[in-house]
């Protein structure tokens, strides 16, 4: 055990190793892209076309390939365009598998074949050029490498040289191919609203598994994300995984594509159903990042890699994102109930808990009182708030928290002053039903004038109040996604351009009031990917509150996501979802696994339940920056399974926090003794109660608690001795923290 521990201590540094190093070999035209723990080769081929030849563990710095060459296939039926893996394959010369772009020109071709013209680098960037034999169309392909992390972002700028407009049919940002290999296993996540991040896995079989969304937005029925493991063992942290994020918030596709010749190729990027993006001479297209990475530790370490990744290159406060605030958001006590007096009430009970801000949610504006009106009117209700937002936030700051607010943006009831000035602004096809969602319609945030809009009445309202906090909102998805304003042939656009224009809304506010931080959510998670986490500080996972349902989503958001961003409160009980019963103590230790927010309405508070959550949220504060920015072990896995614990470890290793969950127990087994991960095997650790457990049911599990269990040993006693708790019973949990001595 001493051996395997030092071993995974070598391999932990190794992955820390800050490195990153691009070179090109002009006798062989090889690419070789070394960064964290990850070498990336590629070549150019004798057709002149970019050829993947490697991906995982770093190789060693004399390690030489040589030139790249096509493969010619085992038939006539498979040509090399086909059975050659390509860097970035265009639609053309009889390519079967999944093209990276497809063109349709006007005088009727549609054949592309993307050959190597340049290249340059500088520092971490690779740039390609690529250009296709016949046409003046190029592709600029770009790598960045993440020292740190070894994770890769790749895209794709096309550009029309032509004198001719262009149709862009299919672009992705970028092609993955994995080594050879036929025992491959595919994790992905599912969902839909209240039940979102469903980790599935299935063998990579041969033909097409498409992940995707058509909606306009990136959904939650899948996540833009993938991670495939090599010999697929239950052993979270070790094994070879290769796994990619794409960052783009409107309707994207990933595929995953087991060929004739059995290699595994992944492409993803703007979804290409009812795409249809029109490049006029001169002009270009650039799409979204997809970000791929390599390691040798399993899918536990994957999931390690992308969250140092999102915390210091993705989002907006990188590298170093402040922890996320402890916050009161009323949606759950109030709905759509606010006003001045109650939610004066609620800030001063939240403020006596120790929460940092106090979120106002829906219903504070226009003629708002429940969901079939308002959207799109962002003034003060007046008969809520008679005298503006400026005395609730006065009293919010008073009680030493910060304030936020909801919004939704881009929506608009048709029982609104807004609908009734503009009906134009929403996505439609002429003279065709606007069929509704939640009583609401998508506003055209491609069109400038809706863009400005947007921005104006965002600024305005963050000029004008107090305002720390945004939770923006998104409560449907697409439907008739027409923009008749433009020509028939550029109106496909709008798949690119609301996009692209809800991020530069978002990068404009930032500018603007730097101090504002934002929260993305659509009816829970529907938009969480990395395009967004770009500009927004945290998510909201899922309006499913309940906080055992909670405990398989958060397992599943933080295989893509950092816990830093995943918003999760402790609400009522029994919760509104599915009327199951909780302590208290177990929905705040649920939440605790991320930012912990407090959403219960605490009007029906006893005097207990603020004692137990004043001291949860001090417990939470003293180990929120591991929880946020630690590594994550998934100790026991919910799903399947009675119980469930997590362990984060801070990144200097000084702390450790665990979360523990007994569901059920039945037939009076012990609850599965925990062997803790990452610790530093040499120092010494104290072991503190974050909550315990409830009771210790019989004489006999009191002597197994205390004589089994130091109050003080080593990292190699936590990890292999393990900790032994004594949970039974339904919905039990206990957590505890163990902190570095004497260093
Ligand atoms: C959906 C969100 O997910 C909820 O938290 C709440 O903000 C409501 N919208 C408000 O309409």
């Amino acid at each position: 055990m001493r051996l395997l521990t030092a071993i995974a201590a070598i391999s932990a540094l190794l992955t820390f190793t800050a490195h990153a190093e691009i070179r090109y070999e002009a006798d062989t035209k090889i690419f070789r892209i070394d960064a964290g723990a990850t070498s990336y080769v590629f070549g150019v081929n004798d057709m002149d076309e970019l050829q993947q030849l490697y991906w995982g563990q770093k190789l060693a710095d004399g390690d030489k390939f040589s030139t790249a060459h096509s493969n010619t296939g085992h038939a006539a039926f498979d040509l090399p365009s086909s059975t050659t893996p390509q860097e970035y394959a265009g639609w053309g010369a009889g390519l079967f598998e999944e093209p990276a772009l497809k063109i349709s020109f006007p005088d009727g071709n549609r054949d592309l074949v993307l050959h190597y013209v340049s290249h340059v680098i500088a520092g971490n960037m690779l740039t390609i050029h690529l250009k296709d034999i016949e046409r003046d169309v190029t592709v600029d392909l770009k790598y960045a490498a993440d020292a740190a992390t070894g994770i890769l972002g790749r895209s794709a700028v096309i550009e029309n040289h032509t004198k001719q407009p262009l149709m862009i049919e299919q672009a992705a940002a970028a092609t993955w191919t994995l080594p050879r290999g036929t025992d491959y296993t595919l994790d992905y996540l599912t969902g839909r609203w209240a039940g979102e991040n469903q980790l599935q896995q299935e063998a990579v079989r041969p033909g097409l598994r498409v992940l995707e969304s058509r909606r306009g937005s990136t959904g939650s029925q899948n996540a833009p994300w993938f991670a495939i493991e090599r010999a697929h063992t239950n052993d979270q942290d070790s094994g070879d995984v290769w796994f990619g994020a794409l960052a783009w918030s409107g309707s994207w596709r990933i595929t995953i594509e087991q060929e004739t010749l059995q290699q595994v190729r992944v492409t993803g990027g703007f979804n290409s159903f009812d795409f249809g993006y029109k490049l006029k001479p001169g002009e270009k297209l650039e799409t979204p990042v997809f970000y791929g990475g390599y390691t040798h530790e399993g899918i536990g370490g994957a999931s390690r890699l992308l969250h140092r990744f999102e915390l210091a290159s993705v989002l907006p406060q990188k590298p170093n994102p402040r922890p996320r605030p402890v916050l009161y958001n009323s949606w759950e006590a109030t709905g759509f109930s606010v006003d001045e007096a109650g939610q004066m009430a609620l800030a001063e009970q939240a403020a006596s808990i120790g929460t940092e801000r106090f979120v106002m949610d829906d219903g504070w504006f226009g003629q708002r009182k429940d969901d079939h009106a308002g959207l799109g009117d962002w003034y003060v209700n007046q008969q809520k708030f008679p005298h503006g937002l400026k005395p609730l936030i006065d009293k919010v700051r008073s009680l030493g928290m910060d304030f936020g607010l909801w919004v939704e943006p881009e929506m608009v009831n048709p029982d609104s002053d807004l609908y009734r000035k503009h009906p134009d602004w929403v996505l439609n096809f002429t003279g065709r039903p606007r069929t509704e969602g939640r009583n609401q319609l998508v506003l055209n945030l491609a069109r400038e004038d809706v863009r400005q809009y947007v921005f104006d009445f965002l600024d305005k309202l963050l000029s004008e109040n107090e305002i720390a906090f945004l939770k923006w909102d998104y409560n449907r998805n697409w439907s008739e996604p027409g923009w008749p304003a433009v020509a028939p042939d550029e109106q496909k656009q709008v798949y690119v351009k609301f996009t692209e224009n809800l991020y530069s809304i978002l990068r404009e506010l930032r500018a603007k009031h730097p101090k504002v931080e934002i929260e993305s959510c659509s009816g829970g998670g529907s938009r969480v990917d990395l395009g967004i986490m770009r500009y927004t500080d945290e998510v909201w996972p899922s309006d499913n509150t309940d906080p055992f349902d909670r405990l398989i989503i958060q397992d599943g958001f933080t295989y893509a996501y950092t816990p830093e961003v995943m918003m999760a409160w402790v609400t009522d009980s029994p919760n509104w979802a599915n009327r199951r019963t909780t302590s208290l103590e177990y929905r705040f230790l649920s939440s605790m696994q991320g930012s912990l927010g407090i959403g219960a309405n605490l009007k029906n508070w006893t005097p207990e339940d603020f004692a137990t959550a004043k001291r949860l949220v001090e417990e939470y504060k003293q180990a929120r920056e591991t929880v946020q920015h630690g590594a994550l072990y998934r100790l026991i896995s919910p799903r399947g399974s009675e119980a469930s614990v997590t362990e984060s470890v801070s990144q200097d290793k000084s702390q450790a926090a665990v979360f523990a969950f007994l569901h059920s127990s039945q037939f009076g087994y012990p609850f599965p003794g925990l062997y803790l991960r990452g610790l530093d095997p040499k120092a010494e650790y104290k072991f503190h109660w974050i909550s315990s457990q409830p009771e210790m049911p019989s004489p006999s599990d009191q002597l197994v608690h205390k004589t089994g269990q130091p109050d003080q040993a080593s990292g190699e006693w936590w990890m292999s001795k393990g900790v032994d708790l004594m949970l039974r019973g339904d919905f039990q949990a206990a957590a505890f923290r163990l902190d570095r001595v004497g260093q």
